[in-house]
């Protein structure tokens, strides 16, 4: 198991991984007061695991899925929170995917202004991204993680345990999160292009879940609150992924990343941002994970959702963070039209 420690200014959070995870977590709240919050799904996968590593908490599922990460039940944990009179030094466990970590941590953050937080991530996605780093939020109106704060998890347990019910469309959201990284740091690309095919092999995703918190973590250290720009590196697809989630539902978020970063690379090379060849080259990596980028009909209507983006800070532009070369990425702001123009390109991908 491999312990990776986040010198973060506000609290320090440490994020064990490997096996034997999920009995760390079980030793380290062994007789504090647990309040674990998960989703249906992993309710109904879980219920014995659950109950076997946390005994006597207070269990609050709220529903799965991306459609329910809003207020509704962002409030529905707060009151079950509130029911179960939790106190301050009561320990929110946020056992789920990154909807649940993003939701659970939030009510850590609000609930008396702030009660413990631990994260016990099972989807790939989770354990790679989401779960590190003290990003929390709903989506309100419309709007993707409008309402959210910074709050650190005092410990991440990931336990590849969790990989072994997950459906084939979420490892490959996870790969999403994993190729971004990959794309950004250049010891994780080459992990992923000298392994191209063991990328479903559940082993080799578990090491490569760990390089990315590695280099999520570094990260994260430098730029806790994403204020000196460093940590918008891990924005990389995002801006289209974001606006085609909220356009188009369906598909799973870290397919989003692909799908945004696949058409961020073409921006990048018209726009003289990056070579034609290295952008073919994070295209080639992006495939291992998604071989065929899908059409979306009238794809050029997700502008009004990216002009939404939490990155833009001029009105009518769109601001992205593009591949630049190996280990390197760069800001760019669009004007809208020309941003849509670029999103035209999704309706026929294979043009
Ligand atoms: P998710 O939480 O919706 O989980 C995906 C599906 O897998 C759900 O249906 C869930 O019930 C199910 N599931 C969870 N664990 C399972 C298991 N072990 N076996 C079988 N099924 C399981 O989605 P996700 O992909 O984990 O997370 C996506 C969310 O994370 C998005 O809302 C995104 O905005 C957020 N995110 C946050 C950050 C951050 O830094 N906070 C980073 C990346 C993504
Ligand atoms: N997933 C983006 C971030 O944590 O900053």
């Amino acid at each position: 198991m491999e312990t990776i420690q986040l010198h973060t200014k506000s609290r320090p959070s440490t994020v064990l991984c490997g096996a034997g995870a999920l009995s760390e977590a079980k030793s380290f709240l062994q007789g504090k007061e647990c309040f674990v919050v998960t989703d249906s799904n992993v309710l109904r996968l879980y219920a014995d695991t659950i109950s076997q590593t946390f005994p006597g908490a207070s269990v609050c599922a709220v529903p799965a899925g991306e459609r329910h990460k809003n207020r509704c039940s962002l409030f529905a944990i707060l009151d079950a929170m509130l029911d179960a009179r939790l106190h301050r030094s009561s320990v929110v466990v946020a056992l789920g995917g990154g909807v649940v970590g993003d939701m659970a941590g939030l009510a850590a953050a609000l609930y008396m202004r702030g009660t413990r937080l631990v994260q016990v991530p099972t989807t790939l996605l989770a354990q790679v991204d989401s779960s590190v780093g003290g990003k929390t939020a709903v989506d309100y109106r419309g709007v993707k993680n409008v309402i959210g704060a910074f709050y650190q998890p005092e410990r991440v347990f990931c336990d590849p345990l969790f990989f072994r019910t997950l459906p084939p469309r979420e490892i490959r959201c996870g790969l999403g999160e994993i190729v971004k990284t990959g794309v950004l740091d250049p010891a994780v690309g080459d992990m992923i292009k000298e392994n191209k095919g063991s990328l479903r092999d559940l082993s080799f995703l578990q090491q490569l879940a760990a390089a990315c918190v590695r280099f999520k973590a570094r990260v994260v250290e430098e730029d806790e609150t994403e204020r000196s720009g460093l940590r918008k590196c891990l924005n990389l697809g995002h801006t289209t992924g974001h606006a085609l989630e909220l356009m188009y539902g369906r598909r799973s978020h870290g397919e989003y990343v692909l799908i945004g970063m696949w058409l961020e690379s073409h921006i990048a090379e018209r726009e003289g941002v990056c070579t034609p060849a290295y952008a073919r080259e994070v295209r080639s990596m992006i495939a291992l994970a998604l071989p065929r980028i899908p059409a979306f009909p009238g794809a050029a209507g997700a502008l009004r959702y990216a002009l939404l983006d939490k990155k833009n800070e001029g009105q009518g532009t769109v601001s992205m963070i593009l591949p630049k070369e190996r280990g390197a990425y760069a800001e760019l702001a669009l004007p809208a039209d020309r941003y849509a123009a670029y999103l035209a390109l999704l309706e026929d991908p294979c043009r």
